[in-house]
């Protein structure tokens, strides 16, 4: 039976390490694998998502001898979530886009009854800034034809430039398709204190804060025909 609501919860920036951050000491990626297991634990007791998204930076330190095995540690975590597909997209501190595809396999577009989400793997730039080439711009025309609410979901925050320290190097050649491809909004991480949901030229904007630091919070989605109806916070 088709639903009148679909419920997504939203993970972003797990940041785990071995040891604790002494340059960041906010980030406390040496707890991930408790915290993510209880957000994880709660998500499926209490919130029945119907997807689960997670939004990059699963570790700290992608060059260290350990990153592929904390990889597989988040990953076996994650496979806990009961019922509720889960897309997983790569953030700047997470293993090569050729690892982490063996942990989690790259879903392009991902349909939950009237909801499309569009992935994206884009390349970072200079100032942890990203941008999205020509051909990943060519596939949200392609991954645009669909019956329903369509949202991209990428690590770094797609907003318009002056709402964020980060951005697009060619945002407003993005945001300009996203409207022109009646796109309803962009889901992104890598911001830690998150920006919370608001609308701009009927686009809708959200960034996830961080799982790392406190207070060490996921999200709910609710989402109907005209996009997101609400955000509630999941503190575990
Ligand atoms: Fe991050
Ligand atoms: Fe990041």
């Amino acid at each position: 039976m088709a639903r009148d609501l679909v419920k997504i919860a939203f993970i972003s920036d797990l940041h785990y390490s071995l040891f604790p951050n002494s340059a960041c000491p906010e980030r406390r990626g040496e707890y991930m694998p408790s915290i993510l297991a209880k957000t994880v634990k709660k998500i499926n007791a209490e919130v029945k998502a119907d997807l689960l998204l997670v939004g990059g930076d699963l570790i700290n330190f992608p060059e260290a001898e350990e990153a592929e095995r904390l990889t597989a540690i988040i990953a076996d975590i994650l496979s806990l979530a009961d019922n509720m597909e889960c897309v997983v997209i790569r953030g700047n501190h997470d293993i090569s886009q050729e690892r982490f595809v063996k942990y989690f396999p790259f879903k392009e577009v991902t349909d939950i009854d009237f909801v499309r989400i569009v992935a994206f793997d884009d390349a970072e730039t200079p100032n942890y800034n990203a941008n999205r080439s020509l051909s990943d711009l060519k596939r949200m025309r392609k991954n645009a034809e669909f019956d329903g609410v369509k949202f991209l979901f990428q690590h770094t925050p797609l907003l318009p430039r002056e709402r964020c320290i980060y951005s697009y190097d060619n945002a407003e050649e993005i945001l300009q398709l996203m409207s022109e491809l009646n796109y309803r909004g962009a889901l992104s991480g890598h911001f830690h204190q998150g920006i919370e949901l608001f609308e701009e030229n009927n686009l809708q904007f959200f960034v996830q804060s961080a799982l790392c630091e406190s207070p060490f919070a996921a999200s709910l989605l609710t989402i109907s025909e005209n996009g997101i109806e609400c955000v509630e916070k999941i503190v575990s």
